[in-house]
Order: structure tokens, then sequence, then C-alpha cells
């Protein structure tokens, strides 16, 4: 029965109190079993699906389960059926039961256990606060989980694949102005460091289904200077490698692998960031695995591991632990054998981009309950898909072949180019019913890339497409069904304004 009627029942019941019988059962008076129920709540809701039943719990059967007849003499009657009640229930729901838990959906979040508020205040305790053996465990525990045998902690994803690419470019004897290969669609940091390294990026065109690289395009590009490829996993999906690995070994290019939006995903059961000679994270905020601010540099070579490290502290001598976390109590034994302590000899021209013992413990606690983070967002992205099927002949959805593991940092939606709408239309809907969305990644149009680069988006089809009609969500761990229902329906609401569905 509708609690609403139920309501109106008491309220009559507290102004005709003298009628009352001593107890009156109050309810619809009709029969449902649970099956009335499943297909009524698939009505309302239109699920196509079938529903499964636990066999032990009654199922068809009808069971007459409250004798009315004291309320129908008392007289008064529910004025709600069965179906109008889950109806006004179910858009209730939608409309506020999702926006009660956070007053906007929005696009990440950051997870942390009790146990990692404990080991902060143990932190506080210690009186540690710079990177000691807390951001070393973070790092050799997130480089062993992808596949490296290095990993080495930053203050930011920026700062990562700035010194990634400065690494590779001392080892590998890359001269000024060498050419980088990046995606025409990305994050405008992984086209900067290249800039920041003294790199030249020349951009390739993206793939229409993925958003990420166009291995068919990157050949094209490759001239006498091009020293790299750097593919990008956009929002959580790794890019299409094998071909990727192949060019590079054909024309002698290193690979240097931007994975700051896909921790953990797979390609062909082998992790991203285990692709080339470096790869670079960001635990920056929004990320699926998050530091606050942060980044990781990871690589099996232990030349880019020792030159990464001196980079990121004022291109120091000696790399040890010792040195780099400026421990009192311990000394490294080469400090006294130089004329000059090696602690605070400087050999390149290196940068302050260390990170501190909260962001270790803090990237600990992530990685220690990355499964649930992991889990919880690819079966957020699979329920907006699942829902969002008919909408597609006026958004794409996001498509990805099955030998890929998703990660899923934010769910991507692109406007189709005949949908007789706008991508300002659509997210100045969902804004007002406080779903935060964020244009996907325009890069070439950026008025910086534009005055260094000239009008080129013309060039790059995808991109252009993207970059005008491109829009993403959140889908993270920590949205709840209601919330997801709430996005559902809010993109469902939009089209039937419209008159589109
Ligand atoms: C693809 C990509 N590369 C690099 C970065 C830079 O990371 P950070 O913000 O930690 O500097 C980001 C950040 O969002 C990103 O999405």
């Amino acid at each position: 029965m509708y609690t609403g009627d139920l309501a109106d029942c008491i309220w009559q019941a507290v102004e005709r109190f003298d009628e009352l019988p001593d107890l009156m059962n109050v309810g619809l008076g009709v029969d449902y079993s649970v099956n009335d129920y499943y297909d009524v709540i698939a009505k309302v809701v239109g699920f196509k699906g079938k529903f499964t039943h636990d066999l032990s719990k009654p199922t068809g059967m009808k069971r007459k389960l409250t004798d009315v007849s004291r309320m129908l003499k008392f007289g008064w009657r529910p004025k709600t059926t069965l179906e109008d009640g889950i109806r006004q229930t179910v858009d209730f729901y939608r409309k506020h039961v999702g926006s009660q838990k956070q007053n906007k959906i929005g696009i990440g979040w950051a997870f942390i256990s009790d146990k990692g508020r404990q080991r902060v205040q143990e932190i506080l305790e210690a009186n540690r606060l710079s990177q000691g053996s807390m951001v070393y465990k973070f790092e050799k525990e997130f480089a062993k989980l992808h596949e490296q045998r290095y990993g080495i902690a930053l203050n930011s994803g920026t700062s990562a694949l700035h010194v990634g690419l400065e690494a590779m470019k001392e080892k590998f004897n890359w001269q000024p102005k060498s050419k980088v290969l990046v995606p025409a669609v990305t994050f405008i940091a992984s086209s900067n460091s290249c800039l920041h390294a003294g790199l030249e990026p020349v951009f390739v065109d993206v793939d229409a289904r993925t958003y990420n690289i166009n291995p068919a395009l990157i050949e094209e590009k490759i001239d006498k200077d091009t020293v790299a490829i750097m593919p990008v996993h956009l929002f959580g999906q790794p890019c299409d490698m094998e071909p990727i690995v192949d060019i590079a070994k054909r024309h002698n290019l290193k690979i240097i692998e931007d994975c700051a939006e896909a921790h953990f995903a797979k390609y062909k059961g082998k992790t991203v960031g285990s692709f080339g000679e470096v790869a670079c994270f960001s635990t920056y905020v929004a990320h699926t695995i998050t530091t606050g601010v942060g980044g990781l540099v990871t690589t099996n070579d232990r030349e880019l591991m020792e030159i990464s490290r001196s980079l990121l502290a004022h291109g120091r001598a000696c790399t040890c632990e010792k040195c780099v976390a400026s421990d009192p109590t311990k000394v490294c034994p080469l400090r006294t054998q130089t004329e000059m302590d090696k602690r605070f000899m400087f050999i390149r021209l290196g940068y302050s981009y260390r990170i501190g013992e909260f962001e270790g413990v803090i990237g600990l606690d992530q990685l220690e309950n990355k499964d649930f983070i992991m889990n919880t967002r690819k079966a957020n992205a699979h329920y907006l898909t699942e829902n969002l099927q008919d909408v597609q002949d006026y958004l794409q959805l996001p498509w990805y072949p099955d030998y890929i593991e998703h990660s899923f940092m934010m769910y991507p939606l692109i406007v189709r180019k005949d949908a007789p709408f706008t991508r300002r239309d659509v997210t100045q809907w969902l804004e007002k019913n406080n779903i935060e969305t964020r244009p996907m990644m325009p890069l070439l149009n950026q008025p910086i890339y534009k005055k260094l680069f000239g009008d080129i988006e013309k060039d790059y089809p995808v991109a252009q497409w993207i970059n005008h009609y491109g829009f993403y969500v959140g889908c993270h761990h920590d949205l709840e069904r209601g919330q997801l229902d709430k996005i559902i329906y809010s993109i469902h609401e939009f089209l039937k304004e419209r008159k589109l569905e």
C-alpha cells in the first residue's frame, strides 16, 4: 500500500477517532504476489530483462495477507493503485534520493579506510613528514602491481611525464626538439610535458570508438626526428598496444605510456605501464588511485630509474634511499668518500618534485583497497551502459573490445553529430540536475595550443568531433545505485523533454 494513502488513513482515524474499531487493518484489499510486484516495477522502470527468484520464498502464489473488512466498514479506501504507488515512489526516488548523499554527483572521490586514517595519525605522531619508508613502500607496491621493477613517486602526473621524458632524453641521447607522437585527444599535460622536456609533440588523430591514439595513423607521422610514441590510455581504456609496440620496434622508437587515467587497466592480460621503457601515472584526486596530489614513474630500467630519482630531487648525485630520504639516523657511506658531500652534489639540472609520507601512506591505503575501488567503478560503468542502451541514437556510449580490462576513471559520452541538440544543451541540463559534467579533453583548440601550433584542429577530424561533442560524467566508487539512477533518469528526461523518447 502506498505510504501517502496510509498517512491519509491515519489522519482520518485521528479525525474520526470515536468511530474506530478496536483494531483495524489497512491495505489495498487486493491479492498481490511477489511476481505481480516484479511485473509492475518492471513496467514502471522500463526493465526489459528477466527476474530471477529465490524459490525458497513465496513466488506467484496468491495469499490473502490482510483482512481489510473493518477498514471497509469504517468507510476508508486507499486511492492509489499498486502501479500508481510504485510510479510515484520511483519518481520520488529518482528525483531526490540520488542527490541526498551529496549535493553534486561528482567525477571523483577519494576513499580512505579507517586503517588509512589511523596511519596518517601515526605519521603525524612520528613527526616524519618528508619522503621516508611509507613512500618507498608505496613505490615498490605500486610498481609490482603494474608489473614493473621500479616505482618513483613524485608530486604530480605531469612531473612524472616530464621526468620520464627527460630521463629517456638523457639515456637515449635525444637531441633537443626531437619528436614524440601524442594523441590529439588527451589532457593537456601529456603534450605539455614534451614541451617542458624540450621535445616536440606531434599529434596523431584518435580512434572514433575508443578515443585513443589510432595506430593506423601513426606511421604517416614518423620522420627522422621522431624518437618516441606516447600512448595515453584515456578514461581507463588501454590503447591498442599490439600494433603500437610493433610500429615502435620497426622504427626504433621508444614508448612512454601515459597511464594517468588507467591504473590497473589491462590489455590482453598485460597491465598498462608494462609495454614501454617508461610509464607515468597520476594520483591526483579525481583519479582512480589517489594520494591527493601525486604521480609515479614506473620502469624496468635501472638507469632510467636512477636518472628519474635524481631529476626529481634537484639533480642529486646519489639516489640511494638514505640520501633521498634525508634520514639523519642513516648515513650513506658514499657521503664521506668524495671531497664534496655526495648527498649535496648535483650532477644534472633537476627539479623539486618530491612527495611526502602523507601521500605515501594514503597511496598504500588505496592499493590495499584497489579491488573495491576498481570493481565498483566497473560495475557502475556497466550499470550506466546497461540502462542507457536506448539513448544510443543520440549519445555514443563507451565501446571497448573484450580483450581489454577497462578501469573506468570516468564515463565518456559523445553527442551524435546529427542529434537535434548540442553538447551544451545536455550538459547544462545535467548540471541543473546536480550532475557534474566535464568536456572530453579538448586539446588542439585550446587558446595556448592555437598560439603555439596554429589552427590545426581541422586536420584531426575525430579529435575535432570529440572536442565539440564529447563530455563525461562520473562512475566512481562512492556512487550509489540511486545516484547512478539519477544520471540515467536525467538523460532520459532530457530526451523526453525534447520529444525524442
Ligand atoms: C592523461 C593525463 N595525463 C597527465 C595528467 C597529469 O596529471 P597531474 O594532474 O597529476 O599532473 C593527467 C591529469 O589529469 C591526465 O589525465
